[in-house]
């Protein structure tokens, strides 16, 4: 049994919160794609954790959780989230698997992200986690696999071979120090030992478990609309967050995936740059802000924030083909005398009711609105659909339609047991 946890807007769902839920019913929990960008944060019992590379499942005691093919390893950052967990007192040894065939960040990674992004026209505004060069290389078929890391040689000769050209462009044309061979390998020799013992075959591993009978719970990072083919190109992430990635991220055959759950905010944030329709600007963007505690867990960059756009997550749980939409934070509307949801969008006088793939068109749309009455009532303690003000539950109805797909989960807290069925 496959299933397949997948944001429906630009990230920061909170899907952290929604896997650690789930994953109570799962055995297995994958990483499929993206690296240390992710910032998964999940509270229990008062204490915050936030996950970039380990999966969400960790918290879970027992549950083994996984980083696939797909997934693009920072081995100096797993290290460091590694202790950290540890030091919260997780016991994660022998619940961490790596895939073989999975790609590393190393240094230049990290810095030519930085540089390009810097001297870009107009910047992405990346996580600066060295994720898209390091997708480059993989691409290139000059990036350096988990397996070649492993022997030493194969490492060095690899290094050696790629550094140069690297090298190259970050003196030349970014005007940057160059990159040492051997401070590289210092530093990378020494994570040989701790990577080494969680290196296996992945895709092997996944299957045979689904064959004993295993549940497996793949976990997306970013969202649909930070694909590189989905989302709003070129501002978006350089991996497939969309539920098609899971198959190629984990070398899983198709037909094993059994469900996919998509994850919506209540309201819509995305950060770093690129088109955002429903966007607020002055005193409501602020007020979700501070409410939503909308802060970048990865960066601390202040989130935008807006209205809910039903075009996005109806186009999301189409593409994703998602059997059912969990929705948090419902409880950040609290205290709105209106409230607003996208239905649609105006360009240039004309009806748009589908989100278009054209960047210049999408940059350029107005959202059309539905009005829909608020509710004062504090949320955070409701543990039951019917807890819900009657206001809050026709919105969760409204969205529903509008979206075309059952909502399954309501989540009103970050904490764990705030969250419950439809
Ligand atoms: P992810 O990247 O999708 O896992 O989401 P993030 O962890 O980056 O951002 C979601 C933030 O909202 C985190 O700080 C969560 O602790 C928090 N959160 C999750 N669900 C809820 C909810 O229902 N209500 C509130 N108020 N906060 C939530
Ligand atoms: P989680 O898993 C929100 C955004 C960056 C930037 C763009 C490209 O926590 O939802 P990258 O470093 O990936 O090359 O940056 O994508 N981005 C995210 N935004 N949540 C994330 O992850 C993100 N990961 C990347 O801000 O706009
Ligand atoms: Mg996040």
């Amino acid at each position: 049994m496959v299933t397949v946890l997948v944001g429906t807007q630009w990230g920061d769902e909170g899907k952290g919160k929604v896997v650690d839920h789930l994953a109570a019913q799962a055995d297995i929990i994958a990483r499929y794609q993206g690296g240390a960008n992710a910032g998964h944060t999940v509270v229990v019992n008062g204490q915050r954790y936030v996950f970039h590379l380990i999966p969400s499942g960790i918290l879970r005691p027992g549950k083994v959780c996984v980083l696939g093919n797909g997934v693009v390893i920072d081995p100096v950052s797993l290290a460091e989230e590694i202790r950290l967990v540890e030091k919260q007192g997780v016991n994660i040894r022998g619940r961490i698997l790596i895939a073989e065939n999975a790609h590393l960040t190393l240094p230049y990674h990290k810095l030519l992200d930085q540089v390009e992004d810097k001297r870009r026209e107009k910047a992405i505004g990346t996580t600066g986690r060295g994720i898209g060069a390091t997708y480059v290389d993989k691409y290139s078929r000059v990036g350096i696999r988990v397996v070649d890391f492993l022997d030493e040689t194969i490492f060095r000769e690899k290094l050696r071979t790629t550094l140069p050209l690297k090298n190259y462009l970050l003196e030349t044309y970014y005007g940057e120090k160059p990159i040492q061979a051997e401070k590289v390998e210092e530093e990378y020799d020494k994570l040989r030992p701790f990577l080494q013992p969680m290196v296996t075959d992945v895709s092997l591993y996944l299957l045979e478990s689904i064959n004993q009978g295993k549940r497996i719970l793949a976990e997306g990072a970013q969202g649909t609309f930070l694909d590189v083919d989905f989302g709003t190109y070129p501002y978006v992430t350089a991996s497939h967050p969309v539920a098609g990635g899971v198959c190629t991220g984990l070398g899983l055959p198709p037909y094993k995936v059994n469900r996919v759950i998509g994850v919506a905010k209540a309201y819509t944030t995305r950060v770093g740059e690129g088109p955002f329709p429903t966007e607020l600007q002055g005193e409501l963007a602020e007020g979700l802000r501070q409410t939503g505690n909308e802060f970048g867990s990865t960066t601390g960059r202040p989130r935008r924030c807006g209205w809910f756009d039903a075009v996005l997550v109806k186009y999301a749980c189409r593409l994703n083909g998602c059997h059912e939409l969990v929705i948090t934070k419902l409880d950040v509307l609290s205290g709105l005398e209106k409230i607003s949801v996208a239905v649609a969008y105006r360009h240039e006088n004309v009806l748009i009711k589908d989100y278009p793939l054209s960047s210049y068109v999408f940059s350029r749309v107005q959202p059309v609105y539905e009005e829909m009455p608020g509710w004062k009532e504090d949320l955070s303690s409701a543990r039951r659909f019917n807890d819900l003000p009657l206001a809050a539950r026709q919105y969760l109805e409204r969205i529903e339609q509008m979206v075309e797909t059952r909502i399954s989960l309501v989540s009103v807290g970050s904490s764990r047991e705030q969250i419950f069925q439809r």
